[in-house]
C-alpha cells in the first residue's frame, strides 16, 4: 500500500466544503492507502488564535475525524505539533525554497489582503510547512480541495529539487482532487468559495450545524430566478446545490437534475437540506458521544503521535545525513 497524508486546520468551524472536498475522501481512501491524517495546529497559528479556543478546536477535530468514519485502527490520527519533525524539516526545506515562489502563492496573497495587520513569516511559509507534512511520510497521494492544488504543486517542486541537490530522498506526491465538489461555493455568493472565515454565517453550513440551521441556510441560498434545476456555468448557485445534493444523496448530477425536473427552487432547496441532514445526523450523534470520552480520544492522539513520530524521525535522519549534518555514530 502507498502512503497518504492530509490534514485540516483546527480553526473552529468545519464546513460542508471541508467535508466534501477533503474529509469524505479521507474516509473513502482509508482502506486503500496507509493513511496519515493530521490536525494541523502549526498551520492554524499563522492567523491569530485564542489559545483556549485552539486547544478546544484541536480536541474537537479529533472527535470529528472519528465521527465522520476515520478508524484509528486503520489510520494514524495525530496533532501536528506533537511531532517536532514537521518544524525541523520545514527549516531544511526553507533553505531550498525561493522567496519569489512562496510570495506568489494565491492563498498567501489572499490571506495577506485579509490579515493586513498580521502578514507574518508563518503565513508565507505555510506551504513549505505543508510540504514538510507531506514529505515526512513518503506520501504518494494527498487528498485536498481545489484551493490546495497550488500548494501541493510546490511540494512536488521542492521534493524534486531536494532530490536533485542531495540524491533520491523524497517520494514526489500527487494531489487527489474530486471531479465534482473540489470547490464548494458560498451559499450567499456562489461565485465565492465556501469558507469558514466568511463573516456572513449564512455563507457556509458547518458540519455541526443543527437541523433547523441547515434548513434555514439552504432556504436562503442565493440562486437565480429562472426556476430551472440544471447544472451549468451560468447557474452557479443551482450548480453548487446540485453538487452538494449529489454528494450527500450519492447520486450523479444528471440523475439529480432528472429527479427535480418538475420541482420549484423551494422544494429543491429543502431536498438538498434534507440530504445533508440525513448524512450529518448520525455523524453529529457520534461526535457528541466521542467528545464525552476524553480518555479514549487522548489515547488515540497519543498512539497516533507515537506512530507518526516513528515514521517522521526516520525520514528526518535520512535528510540530515544527505545534507551532511555530522552524527557521532
Ligand atoms: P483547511 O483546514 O483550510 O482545509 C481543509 C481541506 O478542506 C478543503 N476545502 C474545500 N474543499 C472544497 N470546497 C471548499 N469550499 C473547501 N474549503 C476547504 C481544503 O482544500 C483542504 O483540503 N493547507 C491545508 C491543510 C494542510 C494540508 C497539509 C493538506 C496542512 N498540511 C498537508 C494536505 C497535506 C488546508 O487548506 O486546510
Amino acid at each position: 500500500k502507498k502512503n497518504l497524508f492530509s490534514g485540516i486546520q483546527p480553526s473552529g468551524i468545519i464546513t460542508l466544503g471541508n467535508y466534501i472536498g477533503a474529509l469524505s475522501n479521507f474516509v473513502k481512501m482509508q482502506d486503500d492507502y496507509n493513511c496519515i491524517y493530521s490536525i494541523v495546529d502549526l498551520h492554524a497559528i499563522t492567523v491569530r488564535q485564542d489559545p483556549l479556543v485552539l486547544k478546544k478546536n484541536s480536541f474537537e477535530l479529533a472527535a470529528l475525524y472519528i465521527a465522520c468514519g476515520l478508524n484509528p485502527e486503520k489510520c494514524i490520527l495525530f496533532i501536528q505539533s506533537h511531532v517536532s519533525a514537521h518544524a525541523e524539516l520545514n527549516w531544511v526545506l526553507n533553505t531550498i525554497t525561493y522567496v519569489g515562489e512562496v510570495s506568489r502563492m494565491t492563498q498567501y496573497k489572499d490571506k495577506s489582503r485579509k490579515n493586513a495587520d498580521n502578514i507574518n513569516m508563518g503565513l508565507m511559509d505555510y506551504p513549505v510547512l505543508q510540504t514538510a507534512d507531506i514529505l515526512l511520510y513518503n506520501s504518494s497521494v494527498v487528498p485536498i480541495g481545489a484551493d490546495q492544488k497550488q500548494h501541493v504543486e510546490l511540494s512536488r517542486d521542492l521534493a524534486i529539487r531536494f532530490n536533485g541537490h542531495y540524491g533520491d530522498t523524497f517520494v514526489v506526491p500527487e494531489p487527489v482532487i474530486n471531479k465534482y465538489g473540489a470547490k464548494i461555493m458560498s451559499l450567499a455568493d456562489p461565485l465565492k468559495k465556501m469558507s469558514k472565515s466568511d463573516e456572513n454565517i449564512n455563507a457556509f453550513v458547518a458540519v455541526t450545524d443543527d437541523k433547523d440551521t441547515i434548513i434555514r441556510k439552504f432556504k436562503r441560498a442565493v440562486t437565480d430566478s429562472d426556476n430551472v434545476i440544471k447544472a451549468s456555468k451560468d447557474k452557479p448557485g443551482i450548480t453548487n446545490l446540485l453538487t452538494i445534493y449529489s454528494v450527500f444523496a450519492d447520486k450523479a448530477i444528471a440523475a439529480a437534475e432528472k429527479e427535480f425536473i418538475n420541482s420549484n427552487y423551494g422544494d429543491f432547496k429543502l431536498a438538498v437540506a434534507e440530504s445533508v441532514i440525513a448524512k450529518l445526523t448520525p455523524i453529529q450523534e457520534e461526535y457528541k458521544r466521542l467528545l464525552a470520552d476524553k480518555a479514549y480520544l487522548n489515547q488515540v492522539l497519543i498512539n497516533g503521535a507515537k506512530q507518526a513520530n516513528d515514521i517522521a524521525r526516520r525520514t528526518l535522519s535520512k535528510v540530515y545525513k544527505k545534507i551532511g549534518f555530522y552524527m557521532p555514530e
